[in-house]
Formats: structure tokens, C-alpha cells, sequence
């Protein structure tokens, strides 16, 4: 069973246990983190430290390591699974205390770190894109927060899978905010678009790759939401995250998008971003 960090311990996964009054079990009182792990080596660790710092401070949980601290533990865990890219979870919650909707005083938080394998993205998405759903965005006014609380994630990307698709493209008041799991961009006439940040999206760690990527390439973007029925007219759609990278979408509601094979522009940012991942090797 590989080795897990737990409350300042590196154990055995099947070993680490959390008290079931735990906030985070209780009330889903905790933020989160991804971190992707390539030839070892975190791929813009700051910026995902720097979130997560956001994450607790909207919450009001006090970041229990320093920035180095968490760097020291991270780079423990990659060294104990040396086997491949990996992806890090990271987890605090608010600790453990006897159940109460107002926050306990003097509770340390609960800190929880695994690395998974990673798995590669799918040569299937890359080559002819994925499908994808619009759906109403049920989510709160605090997208912002990195918050583990993620039913309303799980509903909306579980309808889109039973409807055959691959990701929910979130509609708020008319606009495309995000998907279930991912940031959310359209190319209309040679322009990205992608929502800005607010409490409506999470400011993903891949988006501000995707966007000074596409600013030092010359590739116009703006960072402002497009309407929903200037989705049918976009010529590309794509999708963003740590894991699954930009990813094409070629299918929207089984409509085609533009000619239903990922397009030029995201070739060309996927070609940047593959090239980011290969020369950053300074955990920044
Ligand atoms: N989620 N928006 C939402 C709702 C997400 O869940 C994610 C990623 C993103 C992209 O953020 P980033 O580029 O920093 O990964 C945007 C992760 C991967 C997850 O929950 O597993």
C-alpha cells in the first residue's frame, strides 16, 4: 500500500485514519488542491500554493505549513513514488470537533496529501476532441474557493456522463461560466474567450498557463464571458484543468462544433503547453 501524508506523518494509505467528526467528513469543511507531477517535478507549484493560500483565507481556516513546508512534504511524497508522472492531492479541512455549524476554536486543521499515478491524456480526446453538455450551473456564489463541498460538481458532471458526454459546459444567467471539472474557452473569429475570474469560476492553475501562453504567442484572448447562444456559432470550444490538460470539444448538445475536429488554435496552444510542461523543471 503506498505511503500517504497525514497530520505530519508519512504512513501507509490503509494505515491513515480521520476521526469521523472530522469538518471535512461532517460538513465537507475543507479546500483542496491538484497538483500535477511530471519527471518528478511539480508543474507550478507557487501558483497552486498561492491558490490554495486564497482557498483558506476565503475560508477562514489558518494555513497550517509555510510555503516551504509544504514544498519539503511535497517533493517527500514524489520521492516515495518514483514511478511515473504522478498528480498530488492535497486536502485541508478545518479539523476535528464536536459537530456545530460555528467554527471550534483552537482545532488544528486536518492535513492530508496522496499522489496518484497520473493517467495519460486519452490519444482519443486529442485527436478527435471530446463531447460535452450545456447545463444550468447549480453551483454557490464561491466558486473561487477550492472547496472539497463538491456534490453540485459531482450532480453535473455525473448528468453529463449519463447523457454520453464527457464534461458539462456550466450556463449562469445566460453565460458560459466553466465546466463541472474544468475552465471553459471559445474561439469566435480568431479571438479566446474565457470567463473571468470571479466567485463564479475557479481560477484555474492551466488557465493562466493557457493564457500568457496564448498572449506571448501573438493569439488574441480576452478574459470575458461568452453567451450561450454565441456557443453554436463558436469555431472552437475547449476545456482546461491539471489533468486532462486543454482538451477539444468537438461535440456540444451532439451538435458539431465548427468542423467537429479540434482546430488550429487549440493545436497550436496544446503544442505550447506540451513544450511548458517539458521545460519547467524548476517547480515554479
Ligand atoms: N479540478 N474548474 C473546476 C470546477 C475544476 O474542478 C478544475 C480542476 C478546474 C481547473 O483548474 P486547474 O487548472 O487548476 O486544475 C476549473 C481538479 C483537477 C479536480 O478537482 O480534480
Amino acid at each position: 500500500m503506498s505511503d500517504v501524508f497525514l497530520n505530519g506523518k508519512f504512513i501507509a494509505a490503509d494505515k491513515a485514519k480521520v476521526s469521523v467528526l472530522d469538518r471535512g467528513f461532517v460538513f465537507g469543511d475543507g479546500v483542496y488542491e491538484v497538483i500535477p507531477v511530471y519527471d518528478g517535478h511539480c508543474f507550478k507549484l507557487k501558483s497552486h500554493l498561492k491558490r490554495l493560500q486564497n482557498s483558506l483565507d476565503e475560508s477562514r481556516i489558518v494555513n497550517p505549513y509555510s510555503e516551504k513546508h509544504w514544498e519539503t512534504v511535497l517533493k517527500k511524497l514524489i520521492s516515495l513514488h518514483l514511478d511515473g508522472d504522478q498528480v498530488l492531492y492535497l486536502q485541508v479541512t478545518r479539523g476535528v470537533a464536536v459537530r456545530d455549524h460555528v467554527f471550534p476554536e483552537n482545532t488544528a486543521p486536518t492535513v492530508f496529501v496522496m499522489s496518484n499515478m497520473m493517467q495519460a491524456v486519452s490519444e482519443e480526446y486529442k485527436a478527435n476532441g471530446i463531447s460535452a453538455i450545456t447545463l444550468k450551473d447549480s453551483r454557490w456564489q464561491k466558486c473561487n474557493i477550492k472547496s472539497i463541498s463538491l456534490l453540485p460538481n459531482c450532480l453535473l458532471k455525473q448528468k453529463a456522463k449519463d447523457s454520453g458526454a464527457e464534461e458539462a459546459l456550466l450556463i449562469s444567467d445566460g453565460f458560459l461560466t466553466e465546466g463541472s471539472t474544468s475552465n471553459a474557452y471559445a474561439v469566435l473569429d480568431g479571438v479566446i474567450y474565457t470567463a473571468p475570474k470571479s466567485g463564479k469560476i475557479l481560477p484555474g492553475i492551466t488557465r493562466d498557463v493557457v493564457i500568457s501562453l496564448a498572449l506571448k504567442a501573438g493569439i488574441p484572448l480576452v478574459e470575458e464571458p461568452v453567451a450561450e447562444f454565441k456557443l453554436t456559432d463558436a469555431d472552437e470550444l475547449w476545456t482546461s484543468s491539471s489533468t486532462k490538460e486543454v482538451l477539444p470539444v468537438t461535440r456540444l448538445n451532439g451538435e458539431k462544433v465548427g468542423t467537429g475536429l479540434p482546430g488550429p488554435v487549440w493545436q497550436k496552444i496544446d503544442e505550447l503547453y506540451q513544450h511548458a510542461k517539458s521545460v519547467e523543471r524548476n517547480d515554479g
